[in-house]
């Protein structure tokens, strides 16, 4: 998902996009400045070795693995890549996704030394335990020759967060904390909780639940500002429930403000970045909780009047899973969908591949416990025929599982479509559409859309093991599902695909195609012309498209009814966030950072606001919006959330709001 095979110069942004998305990095400045340095020397290669070397000795991720893997497509050969990166252990240019795996790994990781926790344990760390644990602790030794700045940046790829953050993102910093606590007496009224407003992730808002007329969408208002300290860019899509927004950021902090008048209840800090929209629900007990996932595969749930953590539960200990889509809730369980950044791993031997599959996991909302996991490719991950090299690849893999479940309350079924798979041959259940029994997690069907892709960043590559031998497009699902109503009481199963083909299923005849209709842009385009999720009203599905343009497609037998192009107003073009209806507007985010309403009948744009820009914050951290993009926009109580700041696979513009608007 969301990396494709391309050209070396539209990898280089996806990639790099990917893992800025992942780790929070201001990519404007590391590109900025590996720019200036190759200026200088005039060379490509070296382009991609200053911003490896510039972005590291910045912020010291792990990002390094993918340049790598770019110069892999640009045809460099393994021995030629190993040689450049051992002769760029220099103390500049320390890469700790190497370091790692060649300095600790032989303790932390080999069944030889059972005392010595795997790197998913250590993952499990901060990163300043890990710093403690390297300086003065007992791995001091094992770390002897490296600067303090290496050791920083070694702490924070492990523990995937930066070093200083929980001070920084307190709302303890913050001039306008709330006089009185949240109250939840009424979640449903004027409300948007989770992804996709509602269990069938129509993100379709009425005018009693949304509060804006249509005569009003053409005099909202920008409100107030709220500026996310220490982000480099926001991707969580805001929940607002009871008067209250609750969204995560890229820090690992989430945040609850107060929807009126923008002052600020409580942050918590996750272990890495959060990205999921909050669920809130008051459990039998009256204890009204927010539950959200982070970048580590840990699902949270915390005091929605205080914050204060009620359980944590890890739902994979891959070292690569990672959640990025909001929870489900019903009855009192939660159904959450495990995904991971497994395919972009560096080649051998650093990374063996693949060991990873996507899953949903249901978990009893007062105590966390998990009732019931399924993944979404049945057949556990073995090792497979060892390569020329006699290195163990294992396999299969893959199957992530990116976007929102629907829950389908009447067949009390959950849907779910999946990613592409990371080894060959390819799963029948990925890069499909399924159904599981919401009691027990057993798969009820499944309709696999498109066959054998298999991919893996960086490939093909004939040294490099992990590749599959037949390469597939990398044509995801992203974007969640959606269960709409069709007039005479049938419903369709929509979901809309990065190769730009929206599929419709019949979730009442165990899954069987009702039509599927094609509406990219742009072929070629490596980023996924559908990805981050559509909207459904009560006669067309939407969906913004990367190539620029939001499309409306009739549900009933997938007509095309517009295609409006959306250039970008001389900015960035692209519109790939989830889009969001209410009676008289489909919302959209441009990567311009252009905020647009477009009319349901024809497409026309009847408002619109420049977000990209400097902007006065309620919270006194000095705030700057960017790209709109992954975060759809969310309306509720007569006003309009926005955020701000997408950089993620598409090299958008960084910023750190979340805005919001009403009329006027
Ligand atoms: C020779 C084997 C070996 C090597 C090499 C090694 N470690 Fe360890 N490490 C251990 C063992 C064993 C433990 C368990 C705790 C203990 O016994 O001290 C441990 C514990 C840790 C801990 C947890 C400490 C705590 O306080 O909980 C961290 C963090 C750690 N290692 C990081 C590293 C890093 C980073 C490297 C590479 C620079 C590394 N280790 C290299 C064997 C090793």
């Amino acid at each position: 998902m969301l990396f494709e095979h391309a050209g070396a110069h539209s990898l280089n942004h996806i990639i790099l996009g990917a893992i800025f998305e992942d780790y929070g990095i201001d990519a404007v400045k590391v590109k900025k400045m590996a720019q200036h340095q190759s200026r200088r020397s005039g060379s490509d290669d070296r382009y991609l070795r200053s911003l490896r070397h510039v972005s590291t000795s910045i912020y010291g991720f792990a990002f390094s693995a993918i340049l790598i893997a770019i110069q892999m497509t640009r045809c460099l050969l393994l021995a030629l890549f190993t040689a450049a990166l051992l002769s760029a252990q220099t103390p500049g240019a320390f890469m700790p996704w190497v370091y790692f795996p060649q300095n600790c790994a032989k303790c932390h990781g080999s069944p030889d030394v059972p005392r010595a926790p795997s790197q998913s344990s250590l993952r499990a760390l901060t990163p300043e335990a890990i710093y403690a644990a390297i300086t003065t602790g007992s791995m001091s030794g094992q770390s002897a020759g490296l600067s303090d700045e290496n050791k920083r940046s070694l702490a924070e790829y492990i523990a995937e967060r930066r070093l200083g953050i929980a001070a920084m993102g307190d709302v303890k910093k913050m001039s306008n904390l709330c006089e009185s606590k949240p109250k939840f007496d009424d979640l449903s009224r004027q409300a948007w909780n989770g992804y996709g407003l509602d269990a069938e992730n129509t993100r379709y808002q009425t005018t009693a639940g949304g509060g804006i007329a249509r005569s009003e969408i053409p005099k909202l208002k920008l409100k107030w500002a709220f500026g996310f300290p220490g982000v480099s860019q926001v991707w969580g899509q805001p929940s607002v429930v009871s008067g209250t927004v609750f969204i995560g950021v890229d820090t690992g902090y989430v945040y609850a403000i107060d929807a009126k008048t923008g002052c600020v209840h409580w942050s918590f800090l996750a272990d890495t970045g959060v990205r999921t929209a909050p669920r809130i629900d008051v459990l039998p007990n009256k204890r009204a909780v927010a539950w959200f996932g982070d970048l580590k595969a840990n699902a949270y749930a915390v005091d929605a009047s205080t914050g204060a953590l009620i359980w944590k539960t890890n739902l994979d200990p891959h070292v690569r899973a990672r959640i990025t889509a909001a929870p489900a809730y019903f009855e009192n369980r939660l159904y959450f969908p495990v995904s991971s950044t497994e395919e972009v791993s560096p080649p051998p031997p650093l990374y063996l591949c693949c060991t990873f599959r996507g899953s949903v996991a249901a978990l009893d909302a007062e105590s966390g416990r998990k009732v019931w996991q399924t993944y979404t490719i049945a057949e556990a991950p073995h090792p497979a025929p060892k390569d020329a090299k006699n290195l163990q690849p294992w396999g299969p893999a893959g199957g992530a599982v990116w976007g929102a479940p629907v829950i389908d309350r009447r067949k009390r079924t959950l849907y779910i479509a999946t990613g592409d798979a990371y080894t060959e041959p390819a799963p029948a259940t990925t890069d499909a559409v399924m159904a599981l029994d919401l009691k027990s997690g057993k798969v009820l069907w499944s309709m696999q859309d498109l066959p054998n892709d298999a991919w893996i960043v960086g490939c093909p590559s004939p040294d490099n093991a992990n590749c599959p031998k037949q390469m597939g497009p990398d044509f995801d699902f992203g974007a969640a599902t959606i269960l709409a109503n069709l007039p005479g009481g049938k419903r369709v199963l929509l979901a809309g695909q990065k190769s730009g083909i929206i599929w419709a299923h019949d979730p009442d005849a165990r899954g069987v195609l009702l039509w599927k209709t094609g509406v990219s842009r742009s072929k070629a385009d490596p980023r996924g012309e559908i990805v981050w999720g559509g909207a459904a009203d009560t006669t067309n599905v939407y969906y913004g498209l990367t190539s620029g343009g939001v499309v409306a497609v009739r549900v009933t037998d997938g007509t095309k009814v517009w295609l409006t192009p959306i250039n970008g107003s001389g900015k960035l073009p692209g519109t790939p966030g989830a889009v969001t209806a209410i009676p008289g507007a489909v919302f959209s985010g441009g990567l311009d950072g252009v905020i647009r309403a477009l009319s349901p009948e024809d497409g026309s744009v009847v408002w619109e606001y420049d977000t990209a820009r400097a902007s006065p914050t309620v919270n006194g951290i000095p705030g700057k919006g960017g790209s709109l993009g992954a975060p759809g926009p969310v309306i509720a109580g007569g006003m309009l959330f926005v955020n701000s700041g997408y950089v993620g696979v598409v090299s958008g513009m960084p910023g750190n709001l979340l805005l919001a608007f009403a009329p006027e």
